[in-house]
């Protein structure tokens, strides 16, 4: 075989794969950043296994291999991570660099970006998309790697791990994964959503994004910590009845489980306020005021209200109200009352005078009080007026 100073020795780490790429791998493998194709070669001699694509960054790698491996099941490719890969595969192998940079080693083969877990970062937001509903993956990295951080991003890509094996290796502790879709995952993805990641979480709602017919998605499930039952269903049906009067980003997809709508581009209330201007700011308030007196009218209570701050989206200067989970019908709804508390907090009275908007805080608070006992359009008026 002929030698190549780019190309990884296998060691531990390696050998430790290796072992469970013979146990796991099946039908089409991908094996990324192959070095000396240790994996891709134990993936071959398995008769599970159809095909092999062999990736790695370097250029003088895949040379290599080309030429010192012949396996009519290999093949070979240049590609940082999947830029240049393409379909699907039912088993994707990757040891990856994972040492970081901090450690000065200048070694492209082992260092997996500054922290270490970089590589690994951005290897698992991509991988889904290359990954069969039931493929498995294989991976192997390091304690110097923040296993958190690496868990971490398993989670949000909405994989889940088995620690196949772990081994003490002189200064670290060497690890062993097998990362598998969630079953929630699968679910999204026969509904046509693609691109799946994290984004927040809140008290009773965990949200994601994804690629759903091209458009960015917004996808809520319950937060297993919550023990409030129903939310989702109930988002869901006031969101398909409010979207007919004009309120709240467009449902998309509703199923056991979650909901999906449209994704709100923008900034919320304070951000928004903090960087417009004067005239803007006032549309922008009348705007969600009269959304919420038409709530009133309906005998809607949006709640939440006196402290819209995760509540209200502002995207091309339309505001958007978002999350519908405790939506219910009152005979006393509260929404404009409650929005005129916010509109009197003094944090809100100061980032509104920066803008040279002037909220007369008692006039305001008599409004409110003659609107509550009699919610008419006029007095309603007298309301918005005030900015
Ligand atoms: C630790 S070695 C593993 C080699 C071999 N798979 C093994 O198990 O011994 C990591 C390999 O990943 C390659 N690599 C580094 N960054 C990469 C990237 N962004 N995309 C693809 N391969 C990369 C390196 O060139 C190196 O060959």
């Amino acid at each position: 075989m002929s030698s190549c100073k780019s190309v990884y020795e296998p060691r531990e780490d390696s050998t430790m794969l290796e072992t469970w790429v013979k146990k796991h791998t099946f039908g089409k493998v991908l094996d990324m950043g192959t070095g000396s194709g240790i994996q891709a070669i134990a993936a071959a001699h398995k008769q599970n296994v159809s095909f092999v694509l062999a990736a790695d960054a370097q250029k003088g790698v895949i040379g290599y291999c080309k030429k010192n491996i012949k396996n009519r099941k290999i093949k070979f490719v240049q590609s940082d991570l999947f830029k240049n890969i393409k379909g699907k595969f039912d088993t994707i192998v990757f040891n990856p660099p994972y040492l970081p940079q901090e450690l000065k080693l200048k070694d492209l083969t082992i260092e997996g970006g500054k922290r270490g877990y970089e590589v690994i970062e951005r290897f698992l937001d991509d991988v889904n998309n290359f990954l069969n509903p039931n493929g498995v993956i294989l991976m192997v990295f390091s304690s110097l790697t923040k296993k958190e951080k690496v868990e971490e991003s398993v989670k949000n890509n909405l994989l889940e791990f088995e620690e196949l094996e772990k081994q003490h290796v002189f200064f670290e502790d060497i690890y062993v994964y097998l990362l598998r879709k969630r079953e929630f995952l699968r679910r999204l993805e026969n509904r046509g959503i693609v691109n799946v990641k994290y984004l927040a979480k809140g008290h009773r709602g965990l949200l994601f994004t994804g690629l759903y017919k091209s458009k960015k998605i917004a996808i809520k499930t319950k937060n297993p910590q919550s023990t409030a039952v129903g939310r989702i269903e109930n988002e869901a049906k006031w969101l398909e009845r409010l979207n007919k009067l004009g309120i709240g980003p467009k449902l998309l997809i509703q199923d056991k489980g979650y909901l999906a709508y449209e994704y709100i581009d923008g900034d919320f209330i304070i951000d928004y306020l903090k960087k417009s201007n004067n005239s803007k700011i006032k549309k922008t308030i009348k705007n969600i005021f009269n959304q919420l007196f038409n709530l009133d009218k309906l005998k809607i209570d949006k709640e939440e209200m006196h402290h819209p701050l995760k509540h209200i989206i502002i995207s091309k200067n339309k505001p958007y109200l978002i999350d519908f989970e405790r939506v219910r019908h009152s005979q006393n709804p509260k929404n404009v009352t409650q929005f005129c508390q916010f509109l009197m907090s003094w944090h809100l009275i100061n980032i509104l005078d920066k803008k040279n908007i002037k909220i007369d805080k008692s006039r305001l608070m008599m409004l409110a009080k003659i609107y509550k006992n009699s919610p008419t359009q006029s007095n309603f008026k007298k309301i918005a007026g005030i900015i």
